[in-house]
C-alpha cells in the first residue's frame, strides 16, 4: 500500500541513503525537488546579469578574465541544475517558459543593482559566500543527482567567493575613495544577502517537510546565523563596517546577534517590486528571443544528422 511505501521511503532517507531517478518517491517529494532545483537553476541564469553588467568595464585584463570565467560558470550551474530537474521528469521547455513568463521564482538577491565596480567585489564576497553556506550542505541532500551536482558547483562558488574578496581587499587597501566605494557596496549588499537565506523558520512553509526528507539539511535561520558568524571577522580583516548597529557578539549563545530584517522588502522583491525585477525579466526575455536563430539552427542541424543516419 502507498502508506508502507511512504514509510520505507522515509526509512531509506533516515538511513542517509540517496534517492535516485528510477527509485519510487512520493509525488510531493518529486514536486518539492523540481520546485527547489528549478528555482535554483533560474537563479544562476538570472544571476549572470548583475555581474555581466561589468564585464566590459572591469578595471584590468586580469579582473576581466576572472569575471568572464565566473559568469560563464553560473551559466554552467544553471544548465547543470536544469538537467538535474529533468531527471525528475520536469521538462526543460516548461521550466524556461515559466521563468520567461514570470511564473517561476528566482533568488531575490539578483534584483539589486550593481552601480559600481565594488559591487562586483561585494557580490563575490557576500552573495557567493552566502551561496556556499547554503549549498555545501546540499552536497548531502537526499536526491542523488542534485547532491552530486552541488559538489562541482560548490568548488566553483568557492573560486567566485575568493575572487570577490580579493577585489574587496584591493579596494579596502587602496585610496580613501576606493575604500569608500567598498564600504558603500558592502552597505548595499549586506541586508539583501541576509534576506537571501529565505524567510525566518517559523514563516517558512516548506522547511519542515524538506528537512524531514533531508532535501534541506539546515534551516534558513541556522544558515543565516552561520553566514553572519563567518562574515564578521572577514569584514574586520578588510577594515570595513557591517551596516548594522545591533550586530554584536553574544557570549552566551556563542553567536553574533544581529538586527531585525526587513521582511516587507523581501516580500516586495518576491512579488516583482525589487529595484531591478523588471529589468532582469525584460533582459532575459530579449536574450531568449535574440537566441531563436541559434535554437533553429541547432534543430535544423540535428534533423539533417538524423536524416543522414537514416539514409
Ligand atoms: N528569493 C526568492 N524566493 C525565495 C527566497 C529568496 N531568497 N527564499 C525563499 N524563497 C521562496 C521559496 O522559494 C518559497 O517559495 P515557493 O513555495 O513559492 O516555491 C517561499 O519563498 C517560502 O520559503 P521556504 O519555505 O523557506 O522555501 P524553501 O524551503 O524552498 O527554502 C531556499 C528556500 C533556502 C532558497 C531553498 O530553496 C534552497 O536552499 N535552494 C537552493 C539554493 C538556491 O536556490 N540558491 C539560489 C541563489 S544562490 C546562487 O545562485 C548564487
Amino acid at each position: 500500500t502507498p502508506v508502507s511505501l511512504d514509510r520505507r521511503f522515509q526509512d531509506w532517507i533516515d538511513a542517509e541513503r540517496k534517492i535516485e531517478p528510477r527509485d519510487w518517491m512520493p509525488e510531493a517529494y518529486r514536486r518539492t525537488l523540481i520546485r527547489q532545483i528549478s528555482q535554483h537553476a533560474h537563479s544562476e541564469i538570472i544571476g549572470m546579469q548583475p555581474e555581466g553588467n561589468w564585464i566590459t568595464r572591469a578595471p584590468s585584463l586580469r579582473r576581466k578574465v576572472a569575471l568572464i570565467a565566473k559568469v560563464q560558470d553560473e551559466a554552467g550551474h544553471g544548465l547543470y541544475l536544469y538537467s538535474a530537474a529533468e531527471t525528475l521528469g520536469a521538462s526543460r521547455d516548461d521550466m524556461v517558459a515559466d521563468l520567461l513568463s514570470g511564473k517561476a521564482k528566482y533568488s531575490s538577491i539578483f534584483n539589486y543593482p550593481t552601480p559600481s565596480w565594488a559591487d562586483i567585489g561585494a557580490i563575490g564576497w557576500l552573495v557567493d559566500g552566502a551561496a556556499i553556506c547554503n549549498q555545501v550542505p546540499l552536497c548531502r541532500t537526499s536526491y542523488g543527482p542534485y547532491a552530486r551536482a552541488m559538489v562541482r558547483v560548490c568548488k566553483e562558488e568557492s573560486f567566485h567567493q575568493r575572487q570577490g574578496y580579493e577585489i574587496m581587499m584591493a579596494l579596502a587597501q587602496g585610496t580613501p575613495e576606493q575604500k569608500q566605494m567598498a564600504q558603500e557596496a558592502l552597505n548595499r549588499w549586506w541586508i539583501p544577502s541576509l534576506l537571501m537565506f529565505g524567510p525566518p523558520d517559523d514563516q517558512s512553509p516548506n522547511s519542515a517537510q524538506s528537512m524531514k526528507w533531508k532535501i534541506k539539511r539546515h534551516s534558513n535561520d541556522d544558515l543565516r546565523q552561520r553566514f553572519v558568524d563567518m562574515t564578521v571577522p572577514q569584514a574586520e580583516f578588510l577594515g570595513l563596517t557591517l551596516p548594522d548597529p545591533d550586530l554584536k557578539w553574544n557570549e552566551e549563545r556563542g553567536h553574533y546577534d544581529f538586527g531585525a530584517l526587513p521582511w516587507d522588502e523581501f516580500q516586495a522583491v518576491l512579488k516583482g517590486h525589487g529595484p531591478c525585477n523588471r529589468q532582469r525579466m525584460a533582459f532575459r526575455n530579449k536574450t531568449f528571443a535574440d537566441g531563436a536563430w541559434v535554437r533553429e539552427a541547432a534543430s535544423a542541424y540535428a534533423e539533417k544528422q538524423k536524416a543522414r543516419q537514416a539514409a
